[in-house]
């Protein structure tokens, strides 16, 4: 059965982990950015042409992920919020899981041989569980 919610070893892997691809001089937001229009060329017209505060934007919205992981709860507001937001940037509950797999694609690039299967699992549990709050905040029919 699935645990209810990362494991503290798993947080310790995902905080590690994110020191380490925030601190890195390429910016892994932007980089996410490109691969996500480069893999998913349909999503080039829901963005704005300058994608600088977008990328800005995201990546604050993964520091206070990675920062509230011990009180996950506590942000259900807030991803509720940016949920409803969504809709109306024409995002559907499908595209959920292609930005998933494009941000652990661009940390596990960016990690290298650090990224182990442990913490892409870390990662993924953590992205399942917000898009999963999101997707029933915005598409409570789904
Ligand atoms: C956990 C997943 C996601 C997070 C944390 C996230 C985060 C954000 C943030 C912080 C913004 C800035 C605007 C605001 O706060 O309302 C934003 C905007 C946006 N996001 Fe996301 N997002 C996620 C998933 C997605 C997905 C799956 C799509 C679909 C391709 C998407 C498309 C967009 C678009 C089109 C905008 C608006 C761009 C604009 O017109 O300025 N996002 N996102």
């Amino acid at each position: 059965m699935k645990p209810l919610w990362l494991s503290l070893d798993q947080r310790a892997l995902i905080r590690e982990n994110y020191r380490l691809v925030s601190q890195m001089a390429e910016d892994y937001s932007e980089r996410l950015y490109f691969k996500l229009l480069h893999q998913h060329p349909f999503a080039r017209a829901l963005f704005p042409d300058d994608l600088t505060n977008q990328s800005r934007a995201f990546r604050r919205t993964i520091d206070t992920l990675v920062e509230a992981l011990d009180r996950f709860p506590a942000l259900h507001a807030t991803l509720a919020d940016l949920a409803r937001r969504h809709v109306a940037y024409g995002d559907q509950a499908h595209h959920y899981p292609l930005v998933g797999d494009v941000l652990i694609e661009t940390f596990a690039e960016m990690s290298g041989s650090g990224f182990t299967a442990e913490t892409r699992a870390a990662w993924q549990m953590l992205y399942d569980d917000t898009a999963r709050i999101m997707i029933r905040e915005a598409y409570p029919q789904a």
